[in-house]
């Protein structure tokens, strides 16, 4: 059996759940090689002095601050929680949820002033007390450990704040969301004292470029495209590319061949714009990964 090294980083992930496939999937993708089995307790990469130790999401924070391991994954949501003595690094895009407030569809209630002196069941209770007090709601929190969502149909709360993510678990048990706590997404956090040691420094320096890169290729498509060289200075306006497109003349008189970068959140307007401007043949490919 491998032995852990001092020498390398140590990345907490979480065992089994909501973020385990896509933390491996994102780790893979940022082009760290490394076996995973099913008895997973901890994994040395091939190519890179990193260690990934498999445990339950909620030791990750305790982990993390008291320096067992350097660098951690852990949901945006145990952060607002358990408020760790940690520092967030990176919000990493994926495990999408949010903490909702939700009642049974019968329940008259609409809005969160009529929650007043209610029962409200949770995994959560300090981002719930807080919410609420912020809003100067008094409200009884009731802590439950897991399948929050059955307590009102059991009689324990009158509502429910849970993490939703496909919105599933509430409709299946007859629940409406009312109110959004916060939104949550997967990030990476740091022992604060990791960054004293240089070699660690240096190490978690060169993991974070690498987690932007993917990060960035995620958020850009690459873009090829045919189009008369009249129309050029039109369609260098629509894609700017990150400092400015390439472009080749082609074979057919007057026309060139355009190459760039598009943002993925207006992907779908650009292609239609460049479309109606003339150009032709548009290919757009994934991109594996961008250092900016
Ligand atoms: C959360 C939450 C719900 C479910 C909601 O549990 O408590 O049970 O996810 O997801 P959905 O909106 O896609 O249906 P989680 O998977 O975090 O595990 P847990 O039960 O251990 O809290």
């Amino acid at each position: 059996m491998k032995k852990l090294n001092n020498n390398n980083i140590k990345l907490a992930v979480q065992k089994e759940g909501r973020l385990t496939e896509e933390t491996l999937t994102f780790l893979k993708a940022a082009g760290f090689e490394f076996e995973n089995s099913k008895q997973r307790l901890f994994s040395v990469c091939r190519n890179f002095p990193l260690e990934i130790l498999y445990v339950r999401v909620n030791d990750i924070p305790d982990y993390v601050s008291s320096g067992v391991v350097d660098i951690g994954i852990i949901g945006q949501n145990v952060l607002y929680e358990i408020r760790p003595k940690v520092k967030k690094l990176l919000n990493l895009r994926f495990g999408f949820c949010s903490l909702q407030l939700a009642v049974p569809n019968e329940s008259v209630v609409r809005d969160i002033a009529q929650l007043k002196n209610k029962k409200i069941a949770t995994s959560y209770p300090n981002s719930v007390k807080r919410y609420f007090k912020k809003n100067d709601i008094e409200v009884e929190t009731v802590l439950i450990r897991g399948s929050v969502e059955i307590t009102p149909a059991l009689g324990v709360a009158d509502a429910v704040a849970d993490l939703v993510s496909t919105g599933s678990t509430l409709a299946l048990n007859d629940l409406r969301p009312i109110m959004t706590i916060y939104e949550s997404d997967a990030v990476l956090i740091e022992n604060e004292t990791s960054f004293a040691d240089r070699k660690k420094q240096l190490l978690i320096k060169k993991l974070l470029t690498r987690f932007k890169g993917v990060l960035s290729a995620k958020n850009y498509k690459y873009i090829m495209m045919n189009a008369p060289e009249d129309i050029l200075p039109r369609i260098k306006k629509i894609i700017p590319g990150l400092k400015s497109p390439t472009i080749a003349k082609l074979g057919k008189d007057g026309w060139v061949s355009v190459q760039s970068v598009i943002k993925e959140d207006v992907f779908w307007e650009t292609i239609e714009k460049l479309k109606k401007e003339g150009a032709s043949g548009i290919i757009v490919l994934p991109i594996e990964k961008m250092m900016i």
